[in-house]
């Protein structure tokens, strides 16, 4: 945080200064608003542990983040058909190969190995293999790196090799030393080597000294990690998560333990522990092979060491897109046990014992498991539900006291508990921060016969938020405001997702960003950080008046055509605005008409628009529309594929609309709101799909809030946008019982200031002196990123002249955590 100030928030004076220079500079805001607590009526219990982190394998969180392993694609198990990161350098006349092989491999796990052929290696030459590690291998001057790896050689080699590491030139090298020894026989090999120079971009060699064949497999090299730990995490990243000041650390996934078709790329736990040379690596969904280095042991070993409490999530027998057949749900029940028994079991235990084997004797004290990760959605509701019961009974049986946590269709507004036993059910929002602003009130009427609510991935999403921005972090703030107020409904929450390597994007905005050296968190970072270390144990109410906004919704924005797995021409695209200004697209020159494309294989064939690719929601937008009264004509004809029509209108960098006629796999056809990640059917479905190789005429009236949608000239969709409603400012209170203190949360979700009179009801003592945490920038739209990683972070200042009543002035776009004392 920011160095500490004193500021007096007390004379009157003052506090009209500020009025006065707001009113002078423009700002509307000047009648102070009152912002009443209730400090002798104190609201629900909060739960210790309401907040926390959630690790996923995704965008190189893992590998080529934490995980501090720098050889990259160590087990040559990334690509069947090369050695990705593997480069073969021949100097001074040497000659010779670098294959994959797939036959006297070192163990059952592996399935490849590189094999190297040295057919000429002349005095002076030199015949490496080289990995670049992570988008370059990071040396530090003086420190010393672990490099381990296996090898073979074919009778008649020298039975050396040379490893060094030296700058991506090869003409610098930074430490260097031979291994003796090998021979036809698998061993292992270890050394340590010790940087001479400093490179961010430096790579690790090993060069045969003789000719012959030398195979290798899993090469290793770690730098020094956190605490020293064997196959550890990379320091700077894990002091990162232990600042937040996590309560829990939910893992390993997310989607990752899913598994996007094929159930054996699901993260399974038992094959994720033990000699890393026994880990199976998994394809995952975001693109990318990994090691399984950082497995279910150093998860729950890194939530020990950040003081978070483990979450684990637990494969439900479903990946993203199927269900096991019921035959093989059981195999899926007994990970989840055995995930359990190597946690918390004793070490006369089977898999207690395995744990202590692998250095950690005490149990871990794991109370909560996730069945399954987003699977109760429509499709699959049915198979979770069935697949829940069991592992439900099946956990309770064993482990009475262990908390389970429910999905539920995440894929909406409004998710819905199963109505099965649960200790939670699982919510997810990924929504624009306006979202965020009129939902404050979400959990105010959540039922609390049901179980409580584990908010286990909430994050600000929408082009308004650019790679995590104040904005984002204000849309998020006033959110967990209306957490807090309900924490007796909700009773966990973590923002997601948590890391991305700067160097691969699958998914934005991430809380923390690095690269192989460098690391900055955005400013949701320092605002969960401070909602974090300033949670009180109960909440008191607090109000403040004059502080609804109703705004009424406009449509504006951009037009445009998509697809959901369905192939489809489009043509004649035309908006009229109710001045009457007409833009049309015909498609009648091959030239790109200017269009933003998001997915799909879109090109201009014969005066259509056609988009020929099966992938899901695809969209193609245009700078169409004018104003908040339009009507948008076009012609749509499909070609081929499971679906029908895409129709895109409002939209901007809030979200947008879409009529999706024939979706559902042409079943029926909706409107649906776009906000953030997600889609939300609103308005009335009708019922019919789309015929294929026919064209249709399609009409969308715009008038404010107001759409009407007509098909081949048949009204089809008559919806009302409701108005938005808002609060200028959220706030909320709780009462830390331990220090006596008051802690008011208060977000300015305006480029106003905010002149406020806050009074302290209910005590009869106020300390004179507090603290003023605050999280503010010039611009909404401000970002941290590694040049400037401090320009969006809190500052901390002492505030004096507190009492039961005192003016204080919030400032634009801002979140301010006032910590008082109060009896
Ligand atoms: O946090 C990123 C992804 O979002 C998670 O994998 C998934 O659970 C959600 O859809």
């Amino acid at each position: 945080m920011k160095s500490k100030k004193t500021i007096s928030v007390v004379p009157p004076l003052a506090l009209s200064i500020i009025a006065l220079s707001a009113q002078r500079a423009g700002y509307c805001d000047v009648t102070p608003q009152q912002i009443i607590v209730q400090a002798d009526q104190p609201g629900p219990r909060i739960d210790p542990r309401l907040y926390g982190i959630f690790f996923e394998e995704l965008d190189f969180a893992g590998d080529g983040g934490l995980y501090a392993e720098l050889v990259n694609n160590r087990s040559f198990e990334n690509d069947p058909g090369q050695a990705v990161n593997w480069s073969l350098l021949p100097s001074g006349g040497a000659s010779g190969r670098m294959s994959l092989e797939s036959a006297g491999l070192l163990n059952p796990t592996q399935t490849r190995c590189l094999r190297m052929d040295v057919d000429r290696l002349p005095s002076g030459g030199r015949l490496a293999v080289a990995n670049e590690g992570y988008w370059g291998i990071p040396v530090t001057q003086g420190t010393q790196y672990s490099l381990s790896f296996f090898a073979r050689c074919s009778p008649g080699q020298t039975g050396a090799i040379t490893v060094s590491l030296q700058n991506a030139a090869g003409d610098t090298v930074y430490a260097t030393q031979t291994i003796q020894g090998m021979t036809p026989q698998w061993k292992r090999y270890s050394v340590k080597l010790t940087a001479s120079g400093t490179d961010t971009d430096a790579r690790l060699a090993l060069a045969p000294t003789g000719t012959g064949t030398v195979w290798l497999d899993v090469v290793s090299l770690f730098p020094p990690t956190y605490q020293n730990r064997p196959n550890g995490l990379r320091p700077d990243l894990v002091q990162m998560l232990k600042d937040i000041g996590p309560h829990f650390l939910r893992f390993p996934g997310g989607c990752y333990v899913q598994g996007n078709r094929d159930i054996d790329q699901a993260f399974d736990w038992e094959k994720s522990i033990g000699p890393i040379e026994d880990r199976e690596g998994l394809s995952i969904m975001w693109g990318y092979h990994t090691t399984g280095g950082m497995g279910f042991h150093e998860m729950l070993q890194m939530a020990e060491d950040i003081g978070a409490e483990p979450v684990y999530v637990a494969n439900c027998g479903q990946t993203m897109t199927a269900s096991v057949p019921d035959d093989q749900v059981q195999h899926w029940v007994e990970r989840a046990l055995s995930a359990i028994e190597y946690a918390n079991g004793p070490t006369t235990s089977k898999w207690g014992a395995r744990r202590a084997a692998n250095g950690h004797p005490k149990p871990f004290h794991m109370r909560i498991i996730s069945v399954g990760n987003e699977d109760a959605v429509p499709e699959r509701q049915a198979d979770y539900n069935k697949h829940y019961a069991i592992f439900y009974k099946a956990i309770k049986a064993v482990y009475p006291s262990m908390e389970i946590v429910q999905s539920v269709n995440h894929v909406t507004d409004a998710p819905m508990w199963n109505g099965q036993p649960a200790e939670y059910v699982d919510h997810h929002f990924y929504r624009s921060p306006e979202w965020f602003f009129s939902h404050n009130d979400k959990y105010d009427s959540y039922s609390r016969k049901e179980p409580r609510v584990f908010l286990s991935e909430l994050a600000s999403l929408s082009a308004s938020v650019g790679e995590g921005n104040l904005w984002g972090a204000i849309g998020e703030a006033a959110f967990m405001t209306g957490l807090e107020r309900n924490a007796d409904a909700v009773g966990m929450a973590t923002y997601a997702p948590l890391l991305r390597n700067v160097h691969w994007r699958n998914w934005n905005p991430n809380m923390i960003l690095f690269d192989n050296h460098r690391v900055y968190g955005i400013p949701s970072y320092y605002l969960w950080q401070m909602f974090m270390h300033n949670t009180g144990d109960r909440y008191v109410p607090a109000t403040v008046s004059d502080n609804t906004v109703t705004t009424s919704p406009t449509l504006a924005g951009k037009v445009g055509v998509g697809t959901w797995a369905t192939q489809a021409e489009y043509d004649d695209l035309r908006v009229v605005g109710a001045d009457g200004k007409t833009w049309t697209e015909g498609f009648s020159s091959a030239s790109d008409p200017g269009r933003v494309v998001s997915g799909g294989q879109w090109s201009i064939v014969d005066g259509t628009y056609r988009q020929t690719s099966m992938e899901q929601n695809t969209a193609s937008l245009f700078d169409g529309a004018s104003g908040s009264q339009y009507t948008y004509t076009l012609r749509a004809r499909k070609t081929g594929g499971d679906e029908g029509f895409l129709i895109l209108f409002g939209d901007s960098i809030h979200g947008r609309y879409l009529w999706n006629i024939g979706g559902w796999r042409n079943s029926r056809s909706s409107l649906m709101q776009v906000d953030g990640g997600n889609m939300v059917e609103v308005g009335k479905t009708a019922p019919g799909g789309i015929e294929s190789n026919r064209w249709y005429e399609i009409k969308v009236v715009v008038d404010g809030g107001h759409i009407l949608g007509y098909l081949d000239g048949i009204l089809q969709q008559d919806y009302t946008v409701p108005p938005t409603i808002s609060h200028p400012l959220f706030v909320a209170t709780n009462r830390d019982t331990k220090t006596g203190e008051l802690i008011l949360k208060v977000v300015n979700t305006t480029g106003d200031l905010h002149a406020s009179n806050v009074v302290l009801n209910g005590v009869r003592t106020v300390a004179p002196t507090g603290t003023a945490i605050v999280l503010t920038s010039p611009r909404p739209t401000d970002e941290n990123s590694f040049e400037e990683p401090r320009k969006v972070i809190p500052t901390t200042n002492v505030i004096t002249g507190l009492n039961t009543s005192f003016p204080y002035t919030f400032p634009p776009y801002s979140v301010t955590v006032l910590r008082i004392k109060a009896k």
